[in-house]
């Protein structure tokens, strides 16, 4: 079980809540693969609320939704009446009032999942909060890595990019360190956000070090939308020095899996070979992505986890 109504962050999730959502996440995907439609979410809504951009996680919500038998509202930002100045708290009201039972929420400021929560009475679903957290995109990784490896206790995983505007890496580092996952963290130091050690990885700015041993080698977009200029010289060299590719994955374990959360900026942050090898499981996490957010929905408001 969750302890709470609403999934805002993995922060504050036990190891035994998040091993809770991979558990049941391994149930949902078979219902997924053999493409059943569950009744688990029969007579409920569920809301996307999306005032950044999305392609993977705001489908496969509406994907998971309906695999589970859901009705579904997407409320498009850019044409709705927060263009009128309606509030966050009382878009939220509206959606509550359309008798909604989940709002999948997108936001790019931090907490504004936290300060909806509190104000609605269906369940909140943190899809990503400025450089806070994204919660189910985390889980999402730790199913297709525990799927790959049986266990992630122990794994070596390096994350290799802009650390310091990326919401994934911050759920990634807490839950990875309290399923016991060893964790680096690769950038140049103008993407490395101050006090990141006390995520609990190991920091370092160079990729070819870093990936020696490593079991996951996971590359993280760019953030250009949040960066200011002068980080880097330009894309082309911080390409040259970090830009995942074959070479610099020759030190890495054998069977070494490589993971990005999408969009990938082919070349930039991984070479584009290696986008489609035999390594990458970039595909397998979108699929993956549809049944861990079947299992949040079932557990959070389904009522059958
Ligand atoms: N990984 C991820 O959040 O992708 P989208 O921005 O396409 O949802």
């Amino acid at each position: 079980m969750l302890r709470k109504k609403d999934l805002l962050g993995l922060k504050d999730l036990t190891a035994e809540e998040i091993e809770y959502v991979l558990d049941h996440a391994v149930e949902m995907k078979e219902a997924l693969l053999s493409r059943q439609t569950l009744d688990n979410l029969r007579g409920k809504c569920v809301s996307t609320l999306f005032y950044e951009n999305s392609t993977r996680t705001q489908n496969s919500f509406l994907t998971a939704a309906e695999s589970l038998g859901a009705r579904t509202l997407t409320i498009n930002v850019a044409t709705s009446s927060v263009k009128k100045g309606e509030s966050l708290v009382d878009t939220g009201k509206t959606l509550d009032a359309l008798m909604t039972d989940v709002i999948v929420i997108r936001h790019s400021m931090a907490g504004a999942p936290q300060l909806l929560a509190k104000h609605v009475k269906s369940a909140v679903i943190n899809a990503g909060d400025g450089m806070n957290e994204h919660p189910t995109q985390s889980l999402l990784d730790l199913f297709t890595m525990r799927e790959k490896f049986g266990t992630l206790k122990d794994l070596k995983v390096v994350l290799v990019g802009d650390i310091k505007h990326s919401r994934v890496a911050r759920s990634n580092l807490w839950a990875l360190g309290k399923l016991g996952a060893e964790t680096v963290v690769v950038a140049p130091h103008t993407l490395l956000p101050k006090g990141v050690e006390e995520l609990g990885c190991e920091v370092s700015t160079d990729v070819e070090s870093a990936i020696a041993g490593a079991n996951v080698v996971m590359g993280l977009r760019l953030q250009l939308e949040r960066q200011k200029a002068g980080l880097f010289p330009s894309t082309s060299e911080y390409a040259e020095l970090f830009a995942i590719t074959r070479d610099k994955l020759e030190s890495a374990c054998p069977g070494a899996i490589v993971m990005h959360p999408g969009p990938v900026n082919r070349g930039i942050e991984i070479g584009s070979g290696l986008v489609d090898g035999a390594s990458s499981v970039i595909e397998e996490q979108v699929t993956n992505g549809v049944a861990v957010r079947m299992a949040v929905m079932d557990i959070l408001v389904g009522g059958n986890a």
